[in-house]
């Protein structure tokens, strides 16, 4: 049995309204980015190195504020009614790089449930596991497995959570042919309820088959495809 634990927040709409971002003050990593998310499903951003995806996920998991323009939930602007934190808690970010703790692979993967004070449902740990290959590797540090491994731990943590809105920064980058297969798989069933934003370089069949909407950024900028 798949593993459910739900969020607080319902997400259907999500809304980028001329949206601007710079780092530094003087060059802009975003330009007047519009897109608009309706409802569950898989969006996909693709686009070349430096091009902004990231930080266009960034914005979009209310870690970055734009420095111009809005993103609206709901139709509600999270940071002008002080909703981030509300809403952060109902989505899973998985960043580029995976974010791995001290302590075992059960510790590692449980880790965002226990961060949002969620139960660990009975055997949902275990059903990721066993899925996804990682039984021997299981009471060892996380931090000593290898990179794949990492990816795939970093992943699980976000997927058990079953969110309402999951953000996932190339995904893909070091899994195994196998681990790419049963990831597609499990995304394809989560977006069927949950609306999933996607940046990555390779584009499988089979995921572009199942994403809903495609886009594309250059320079900062973005355009539907
Ligand atoms: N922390 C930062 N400080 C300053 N500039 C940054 C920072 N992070 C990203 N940038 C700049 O913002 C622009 C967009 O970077 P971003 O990481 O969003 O691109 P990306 O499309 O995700 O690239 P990649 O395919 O390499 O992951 C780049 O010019 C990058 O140098
Ligand atoms: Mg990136």
């Amino acid at each position: 049995m798949r593993p459910s634990n739900m969020g607080v927040v319902s997400f259907v709409d999500v809304k980028l309204e001329d949206v601007w971002y710079t780092y530094d003050g003087v060059n802009y990593a975003l330009s007047s980015v519009g897109m608009e998310f309706n409802g569950s499903g898989l969006y996909l951003v693709t686009g070349p190195n430096g091009s902004g995806k990231t930080t266009l996920l960034k914005v979009l998991a209310l870690i970055h504020k734009p420095s111009k323009g809005r993103i609206l939930i709901n139709g509600v602007n999270p940071w002008s009614r002080g909703l981030t934190d509300s809403i952060r808690s109902s989505l899973a970010y998985v960043h580029d790089k995976p974010l791995i703790v001290k302590g075992d692979v059960d510790y590692n993967i449980s880790l965002g449930l226990r961060l949002k004070n969620l139960e660990v449902a009975e055997g949902s740990i275990g059903y990721y596991i066993e899925r996804y290959g990682l039984s021997e590797f299981r009471k060892r540090d996380a931090r000593s497995l290898s990179a794949g491994n990492r990816r795939i731990v970093s992943i699980l943590r976000a997927l058990i959570l079953k969110p309402k809105m999951l953000i996932i920064d190339e995904p893909f980058n070091h899994l195994d042919v196998k681990k790419v297969e049963l990831l597609i798989e499990d995304l394809r069933e989560l977006s069927r309820n949950t609306t999933i934003v996607m940046s990555t370089h390779y584009l499988y069949k089979e995921i572009l088959e199942c994403a809903k909407e495609r886009y594309e950024i250059i320079a900062g900028r973005l355009r539907k495809l």
